[in-house]
């Protein structure tokens, strides 16, 4: 079967794809014929070992992926073979054969198309486990997300819509916005020509309930200047590349909480939750209340085209892998 391999450590051009033997599942394990893969921010991050997770060389990139079951190893009482699933898997997704934990998967609902189910795990998961769990988002709220054309940020336009708040999209570009705006943005903000702190706070009445932020950088502060009394900002990534400090008077003046988000460790702390919440989106995706924008569908050979958009903040929605 073929894999995409990262063997040395290195951007997108250095990824491989090679023959290589399939691997037979273990206690708890599955083998999966991948159908598609939901590639990630992190993937760019992973394949460079600037990730905080780093896999032992050679690995294959893909966190999150759909498919249909081939083998059973022992122990796997909830799935046989045939049965179409999802799932987040970390990385290793990236094959037409994957082996991955049984646990962590779900079954696709009749009519959910294998692209669509695989890239609703890791971004849709952080985001309704941000939005639900961590900031507690009450309809009539307003939301403010950063980044919010791209892959978390799409997910955080529709799942804070369904959660009734007024959502503002906040991106690089004009054509970024009218691209949240589709989703289903109430206000746009450019932060590459507005300023993030004056734009928010004249979209809203007393500042924004909740900030939803995967770029970092300097637009952190701005959004935590533009929060409301009790607002809640949660901190998702550092797409921007920056990790920011920040003059704590500005939360204490506010009652602000600043939320981590670590949606990869949620799943293996509170995995019942994480269920739930995986079952919510799958019941949402074939609703049609969630409809994933998947920017462009990229075969194994276009890994390094896929991998070079997402660093160059061209994607919008999910770049999707086919084998
Ligand atoms: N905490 C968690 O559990 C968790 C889970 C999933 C993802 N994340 C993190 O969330 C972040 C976004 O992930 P994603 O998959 O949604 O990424 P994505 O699709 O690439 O979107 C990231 C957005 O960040 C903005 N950005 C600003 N500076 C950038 C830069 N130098 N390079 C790339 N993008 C830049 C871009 O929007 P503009 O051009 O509009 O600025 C881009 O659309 C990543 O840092 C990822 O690691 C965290």
């Amino acid at each position: 079967m073929r894999a995409i391999l990262c063997k040395t450590l290195g951007g997108p051009d250095g990824l491989t794809i090679e023959e290589i033997a399939p691997d037979l599942p273990g206690d708890g394990e599955v083998a999966v014929a991948i159908k598609a893969v939901g590639l990630n921010f992190f993937d760019t991050l992973i394949i460079q070992g600037k990730y905080q997770v780093k896999p032992e060389l050679p690995f294959s990139p893909g966190g999150e992926i759909a498919g249909v079951v081939t083998k059973l190893g022992r122990n796997v009482t909830h799935l046989k073979a045939g049965d179409r699933v999802m799932g987040y898997v970390g990385h290793g997704g990236a094959r037409e054969e994957a082996v991955v934990k049984a646990r962590g998967l779900s079954l696709i609902p009749e009519g959910l198309s294998d692209e669509i189910a695989a890239g609703l795990s890791i971004t849709y998961g952080t985001t309704l486990h941000a939005l639900k769990d961590r900031a507690h988002v009450k309809a009539g709220e307003t939301l403010a997300i950063l980044g919010a054309a791209g892959g978390v940020g799409q997910a955080a336009i529709e799942i804070g819509k369904i959660m009734g708040a007024k959502v503002i999209a906040c991106a690089s570009s004009d054509d970024k916005l009218d691209f949240c705006s589709r989703l289903g943005a109430d206000e746009g903000v450019n932060y590459d020509r507005q300023n993030l702190k004056d734009a928010l706070r004249a979209l809203s009445q007393d500042g924004v309930d909740v900030v939803y932020d995967p770029v970092g950088g300097d637009l952190t502060e701005l959004a935590v200047r533009a929060l409301s009394w009790n607002g809640r900002h949660l901190v998702i990534g550092f797409a921007q590349g920056e990790i920011p400090k920040l003059p704590l008077n500005l939360v204490l003046l506010k009652s602000a909480n600043i939320q981590g988000v670590f949606w990869g460790a949620h799943t293996e702390r509170e995995p019942e939750r994480h269920r739930a919440n995986m079952d919510q989106l799958l019941a949402w995706a074939s609703e049609g209340k969630l409809a994933p924008h998947v920017h462009r569908r990229y075969r194994f050979e276009e890994i390094a085209d896929a991998l070079g958009a997402l660093a160059r903040r061209e994607v919008k929605g999910k770049a999707i892998l086919v084998p």
